[in-house]
């Protein structure tokens, strides 16, 4: 018998998407949206193993291996950086990773730039790839708030709708990256294992088409 595939899917919205296309590729689950604090799920007919993790930890059970294969999104990747394989972009989860400031900000290229973000790694590499002088603040959510209370000039972030920052006076200057949810592997046991994990691919390619 084949052993099961574990799958780390990023628990929250993204995550039920996502499993959603798991389910229509035919790795049905269905436990996995039935309400409860259980975090793993396992269909043995169809050699899969679930497991709901937070959505910045996921590459983190791939790297090391204790999942075979994950849905992250792209800015989670770039952060993290894992040697991990990206088997698939999975069209979902689309937004991207800007620069935003308050809409009266004046930037000046002279003075450091204190930036406030979530994605320190990427912030860091952005800016020194044009050779600007930043102070990198990290919190951990929220960021928004930072410019408005002075304790950054702009913010690195996640833009999906851009009510959040509409809604507190704000708006992108630049376009860090386009983002979305990748399927990503990890390397050795994609080696072993690389028929079933093909095969799911090819199944979920077959759902974004
Ligand atoms: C994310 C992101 C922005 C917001 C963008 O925050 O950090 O704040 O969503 O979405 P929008 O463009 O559709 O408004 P999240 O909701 O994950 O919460 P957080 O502030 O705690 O990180």
């Amino acid at each position: 018998m084949t052993e099961m595939l574990n799958i780390a899917l990023p628990k929250g919205r993204l995550g039920v998407k996502v499993y959603g296309m798991f389910a229509q590729a035919g790795y049905e689950c269905p436990e996995v949206l039935e309400e409860s604090r259980k975090l793993f799920f396992e269909n043995a007919d169809k050699g899969v193993r679930y497991f709901w993790v937070k959505p910045s930890d996921v590459t983190v059970y791939v790297e090391r291996g204790a999942c075979d294969i994950g849905v992250a999104g792209r800015d989670i990747i770039l952060e993290n950086e894992p040697e991990v394989y990206e088997l698939c972009d999975l069209r979902t989860g689309v937004c991207r990773m800007s620069v935003s400031a308050l809409k009266d900000f004046k930037d000046d290229p002279t003075r450091t730039l204190k930036v406030a973000t979530k994605f320190p790694n990427i912030a860091t590499k952005y800016y020194s790839g044009f050779g600007r002088d930043v102070d990198i603040i990290k919190l951990n959510g929220s960021i928004e708030i930072a410019p408005i209370v002075g304790l950054s000039d702009v913010i690195v972030d996640i833009v999906e709708t851009g009510n959040t920052l509409r809604e507190n006076n704000m708006h992108e200057i630049r376009l860090v990256e386009n983002l979305s949810a990748r399927l990503i592997a990890n390397k050795a046991n994609y080696e072993f294992r690389r028929t079933q994990i093909e095969k799911l691919r090819n199944a979920l390619e077959s759902v974004i088409a």
